[in-house]
């Protein structure tokens, strides 16, 4: 019998991968997806862990599914079965099942493959079925080959895990100890993908520059290794990687970005802070001129890259000099796009018991300028593609008639009319205007189609 299955997906990318996974794990045990939790005989919350409110949403929306679940067996029809996985599964595990006792499972990032088994496991116990391990197999030995449809980008997951330890961090205690896939198998992976119409390949990792696989050759082979590797692969037009730390940016690595066409000249590099003080108490383990100085070596091999960033304000002992030296950064850098995020405490990580917190308003307020700034430099980002001819990737049918809609070499939407045939092909477009959350372009006549230029 057919059961329907409901995934709902916070936190980073990497989330949104395990996500398709898991839908992957459990296909074959007769799962199919459904966009809608009222509909599902299966729901899986994938939570992030990162910040208290990410953390927070978790338990209003169990709150909202057992509201749910009570209402329909009140009308006498099928009970829903309720699995919390990823990284607040990972950090609370037993505490969590019993503060919500009517879960079915809760499962961390690195034992996901193991739902079958763990649901299984639930009809025969009397309580939820909690799987926390950090088992000494890799997860990715175990996982069935990727089959849930995506279009032509997707993500690929080659590094997880944390050695890092940055005080604020709850990643390193969620995800584990940094861990690299075998080259071998970051190569069948993509191939399988490509195979599937894939063109724009986004390697991830909580820490992916800092990839150490083991290489077909007996030999450790880094990120910058397996770029070029990867971009052999006929049908690979695009790669990306992300998240990186900027202390392993090696030479290799900054040299595929001048050397590789498929790397695109778009790297998100977060700096957190531009104070040497709070980089240091956040264990950052680099100056803001060390940031400034590889950024200068990646714009030298590349000279068009374009740079986003995450920043913390407010992180326990900022004072308003340290935060305008953060802002001295961002102007010095000059960001296309950025997050950033008020400090938020988080139990188990040493900056949680600093002295000196920031209070709340002067956190708001610092975020206020900083995102302001940023604004700025997104907007006058965008604005300066207009007039200019750009290459789109084009994913998808826009919503208006005879619309296309892709992205740019920088991850701008960019939405222009065309036929149906150009998705899934490279288009140069003629960029007339930056809205605030897209480009709007032209196609030419005859759109120069095919593989990078
Ligand atoms: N692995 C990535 C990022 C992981 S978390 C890296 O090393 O950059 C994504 C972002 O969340 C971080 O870059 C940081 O800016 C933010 N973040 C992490 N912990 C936080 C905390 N306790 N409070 C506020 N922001 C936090
Ligand atoms: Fe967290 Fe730092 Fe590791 Fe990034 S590098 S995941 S911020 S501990
Ligand atoms: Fe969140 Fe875990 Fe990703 S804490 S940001 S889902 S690694």
């Amino acid at each position: 019998m057919l059961k329907r299955l409901h995934i709902k997906t916070y936190g980073c990318q990497m989330n949104v991968y395990d996500s398709e996974r898991i839908a992957d794990v459990l296909a074959p045990h007769g799962y199919v997806t459904t966009a809608s939790a009222d509909d599902a005989d299966l729901v899986v919350l994938n939570t992030c862990h990162i910040r208290e409110k990410a953390a927070e949403k978790v338990y209003s929306e169990l709150g909202r599914l057992r509201q749910l679940d009570r209402a329909r067996r009140a009308r006498g029809e099928k009970p829903l079965q309720l699995a919390v996985a990823g990284c607040v599964a990972q950090a609370e595990g037993e505490a969590m099942a019993e503060r919500a006792p009517f879960l079915d499972v809760v499962v961390g990032p690195q034992s996901y493959h193991r739902l079958p088994e763990l649901l299984a496991q639930r009809a025969r116990a009397r309580g939820a079925v909690v799987d926390t391990a950090f088992p000494v197999e890799s997860k990715f030995d175990h996982l069935p080959v990727a089959s849930t449809p995506s279009g032509v980008s997707a993500f690929l997951t080659v590094q997880e895990g944390c050695d890092k330890f940055c005080t604020f961090c709850v990643v390193p205690y969620t995800r584990g100890a940094e861990d690299s896939r075998p080259v071998a198998a970051v190569l069948a992976e993509a191939r399988a993908l490509v195979a599937r119409g894939v063109r724009e390949l986004t390697l991830l990792g909580q820490n992916v520059n800092a990839y150490h696989g083991h290489g077909p050759d007996g030999r450790t082979w880094g990120l910058g290794r397996l770029l070029r590797a990867l971009a052999e692969i006929d049908g690979v037009w695009r790669l990306r990687y992300t998240t990186s730390h900027p202390a392993d940016m090696d030479d290799d690595l900054i040299r595929a970005h001048g050397e590789v066409p498929a790397v695109m000249p778009y790297l998100h590099l977060p700096v957190q802070s531009g104070a040497d003080p709070i980089l240091a108490a956040m264990n950052r383990r680099g100056t803001a001129d060390d940031y400034r100085r590889v950024v200068d070596r990646l714009r030298q091999a590349r000279p068009d890259l374009a740079l986003s960033s995450d920043f913390i304000v407010g992180f326990p002992g900022e004072t308003d000099a340290d935060f305008e030296a953060t802002l001295r950064l961002v102007e010095d850098v000059g960001y296309a796009q950025a997050y950033s995020f008020k400090y938020s405490r988080r139990p188990g990580t040493p900056a949680a018991i600093m002295r000196k917190q920031v209070a709340e308003p002067i956190k708001a307020e610092r975020l206020a300028r900083l995102q302001a700034l940023l604004q700025r430099q997104q907007q006058a980002f965008n604005a300066a593609m207009v007039g200019r001819t750009v290459q789109v990737l084009v994913e998808r049918d826009g919503r208006k008639p005879g619309q296309r809609l892709g992205k740019s070499p920088y991850l701008q939407a960019v939405h222009f009319d065309a036929p149906e045939t150009v998705v899934g092909r490279l288009v140069d477009v003629h960029v007339h205007a930056a809205l605030p959350h897209s480009l709007a372009a032209s196609c030419g006549e005859r759109p120069s189609m095919g593989a990078v230029a």
